[in-house]
């Protein structure tokens, strides 16, 4: 498709305001903020995404109007003039390459916690706990909404200060929608019953901001539309707001939403992560601005271009959010332009970046570690300017393939050397879970690279050091992964089988099972999730204070579904002692890390172990002696995206470094990071 006809990069005019394309990134906060501000890791993070042609980028995730609003995942403080002169750096920023900036505002109501921030009480429409952050808000009083409505002008103010292209109110699990939705909404007063009543005070709050920031001035609104709930906000109810409020003649587009988000299951229905449907409310979407014919914006995992061609060639939405796909890729516009579609990183739909966040962490996408750290590593690779090396990777895990992904952008000569058949290392595994099978476009789009950069992977060589010698390198990077190992137990090693073992079909499930895992990562789950859904009789035993705490809320919900539809027996704080023989079955004997004395036992047919991996790094300790720098890094140096390799054997022919879970037992982007960490330093 010529540019001129492809329906993505049309220019759309949303009042005064030409957007250059229809691709935009919705509102998301990814936790850069520092004391509340978006400082330089947030800008740059933005600026990528400009340099990558988006036309909008939407910032903040719900940043805060109210003091009382604490932060509940690392949002801005819109209530504070110090913001201004932040957002107006960033936004000068992407204006340079003509990308329009906007934020979202909100006040959180009772989706926060009131032991944050300044320990205000939390507030909302009716004093109904929200499960998701376990406040028991306050009901909302006439000076709490006096004061709040005034908050709302004030942030929106001062985003117009900072040179914004114009705001978004968040309305949609938060106070404003609180109003709207019976779910939440008990009240019998002017603010509680009728339609009329329930959007009052959300409509008090946009007739103050249109009054402080004037007519000019862009404001819309993300909004729920059918909380598709059956004590929640109707369909027909929200088509009828949303009518009202694009015949208002105060807001500018509605960004659509459906759903609820009180409980991390009902915000993965909002936010769909990999295994679910793709693009689940774009038709609901479209029957809105059908229904308006109003300009409508929504994401919600359409995270390829075609579809989001389709969405706007079908006439179903203005402008598509296509959020988690730029965490993945910020360069998805340049690449549609170039005509280079096929090399977008994809959007796999793990949903790191957002479990991480509610973590406490900064978001991090799973196969991108540039993104968020565009002040330390880059997104586009550029030529070495040192001298050309000959490099082998050995192992084409994710850690391999992207070390020599790096390398030979940088112009570096590499082969790859494999032991399996297949690329892919324990990626492979992961997407044996056919929920998770997605995970394979972080290898795909490896070797899909990799084959453009003319890279050749050596299957079936199970390198010992004469076969990376004799290829005469000057850069060695080991990435041969890990193997399962299983946790040091009293008695019976031999007895249990590994999650492993389970994954890759070399063991069936045998119930009844118990599975112990004391990693908490995906390996375990996955396993847990495969007998389940096979039907077998399950226990999950997990000496932590809830199963698989490395997993965040995001990717919990399918397990946690799988295993109370298939009434798996969950037992945590619990710890596997021993495993002994017994006529044709097992018996596990648990313990407690909080009791010497307790002790119970199970009698079952299977014992399943999950333990993390133990580093395949023969190889690594083989070449070490014989490598320029005995395998030593500077981590200074490499923290500092330096020269981290001293060198320290005069009689060395090559460099050593090693990566991923061949170093210890890590996960899929901590692999990634090192390849591109190391591999960007050559
Ligand atoms: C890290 C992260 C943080 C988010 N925070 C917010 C937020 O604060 N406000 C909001 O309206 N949506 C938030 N979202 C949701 C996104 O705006 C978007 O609706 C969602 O990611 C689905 O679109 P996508 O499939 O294109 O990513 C967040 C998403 C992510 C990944
Ligand atoms: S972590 Fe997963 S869902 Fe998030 S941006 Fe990366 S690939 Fe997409």
């Amino acid at each position: 498709m010529t540019h001129s006809k492809d329906p993505l990069l049309q220019p759309y005019t949303l009042k005064h305001l030409t957007l250059k394309n229809r691709i935009m990134s919705t509102s998301h906060e990814p936790a850069y903020s520092e004391d509340g501000m978006p400082k330089d890791r947030y800008r740059l993070y933005h600026v990528e995404k400009a340099k990558g042609g988006i036309a909008l980028t939407m910032t903040a995730g719900s940043a805060l109007v109210s003091e009382d609003s604490p932060p509940a995942f690392g949002n801005l403080y819109a209530y504070s003039d110090e913001i201004v002169p932040w957002l107006k750096k960033i936004a000068d920023d992407c204006h340079e390459y003509g990308t329009a900036v906007m934020i979202q505002l909100t006040h959180l109501g009772r989706r926060t916690s009131w032991n944050k921030g300044d320990w205000l009480p939390v507030l909302s429409a009716s004093p109904i706990r929200e499960p998701a952050h376990r406040a028991f808000p306050k009901e909302i009083e006439d000076w709490d909404i006096e004061r709040i409505v005034g908050d709302y002008a004030a942030a929106a103010s001062r985003m117009q200060a900072a040179g914004l292209d114009g705001i978004e109110i968040e309305a949609y699990g938060h106070l404003l929608d609180g109003f709207w939705s019976p779910a939440t909404n008990r009240r019998d007063d002017e603010y509680g019953g009728s339609l009329e009543n329930r959007t009052r005070f959300s409509n008090m709050v946009i007739d103050a901001v249109r009054k402080a920031v004037g007519p000019d001035f862009i404001v819309g609104i993300r909004m729920v539309a059918d909380e598709a709930w059956d004590i929640g906000l109707t369909k027909e109810d929200g088509i009828e707001i949303a009518r009202r409020l694009a015949g208002s003649g105060k807001i500018d587009f509605l960004n659509i939403i459906r759903g609820h988000i009180d409980h991390d299951a009902h915000l993965n229905d909002v936010i769909p992560i990999m295994g679910m449907a793709a693009s689940p409310h774009l038709d609901f979407a479209g029957e809105v601005r059908a229904a308006t014919k109003f300009p409508v914006f929504h994401a919600a995992r359409i995270a390829d271009v075609a579809t989001a061609r389709h969405a706007i060639a079908e006439g179903k939405l203005d402008m598509v959010g296509m959020t988690r796909a730029h965490i993945a890729d910020p360069h998805i516009v340049r690449k549609i332009e170039a005509g280079l579609e096929a090399q977008i990183r994809p959007c796999v739909g793990a949903t790191y970046c957002l479990d991480r966040i509610y973590e406490g962490g900064g978001a991090l996408c799973i196969h991108n570690a540039a993104t968020g750290r565009e002040a330390i590593v880059p997104h586009v690779i550029s030529k070495t300017t040192g001298r050309l090396r000959k490099a082998v990777v050995v192992g084409a895990g994710p850690a391999g393939l992207e070390a020599a992904r790096v390398l030979a952008e940088r112009g570096h000569a590499v082969e790859i050397l494999e032991a399996t058949g297949a690329a892919g290392g324990q990626i492979l595994l992961a997407a044996r879970n056919p929920r998770r099978k997605e995970l394979i476009g972080i290898v795909d789009w490896r070797l899909s690279e990799l084959e453009r950069l003319g890279v050749p992977i050596h299957y079936n060589v199970f390198a010992g050091a004469e076969d990376v010698l004799e290829r005469e390198p000057d850069l060695v990077v080991i990435a041969t992964g890990g193997i399962a190992q299983n946790p040091e137990l009293e008695a019976g090693d031999e007895l249990v089988v590994s999650s492993w073992d389970i994954i890759a079909g070399a063991v069936k499930p045998d119930g009844p099972v118990l599975l112990y895992d004391d990693a908490g990562t995906h390996s375990g789950m996955t396993a847990a999730e495969l007998i389940a859904n096979a039907g077998v009789e399950l226990e999950v035993v997990s000496p932590e204070r809830f199963f698989a705490p490395e997993i965040g809320g995001m990717n919990h919900v399918p397990y946690a579904r799988a295993f109370a539809e298939k009434n798996v027996r969950v037992t945590i704080n619990t710890r596997l002692k021993a495993v002994r023989r017994d006529g044709n079955g097992l018996v596990a004997t648990l313990g407690s890390d909080f009791s010497d004395t307790a002790r119970t036992e199970r009698r079952v047919a299977q014992v399943v172990v999950e333990h993390g991996t133990m580093a395949m790094a023969e190889l690594y300790f083989e070449l070490k002696p014989r490598s320029r720098n005995l395998g030593a890094v500077d981590y200074k140096a490499l923290i500092r995206q330096q020269n981290p390799i001293e060198p320290r054997n005069p009689d060395g022919a090559f460099d050593l470094i090693r990566i991923g879970d061949a170093v210890h037992s890590r996960n899929i982007h901590a692999g990634i990071y090192d390849g591109l960490r190391y591999g960007v330093l050559f």
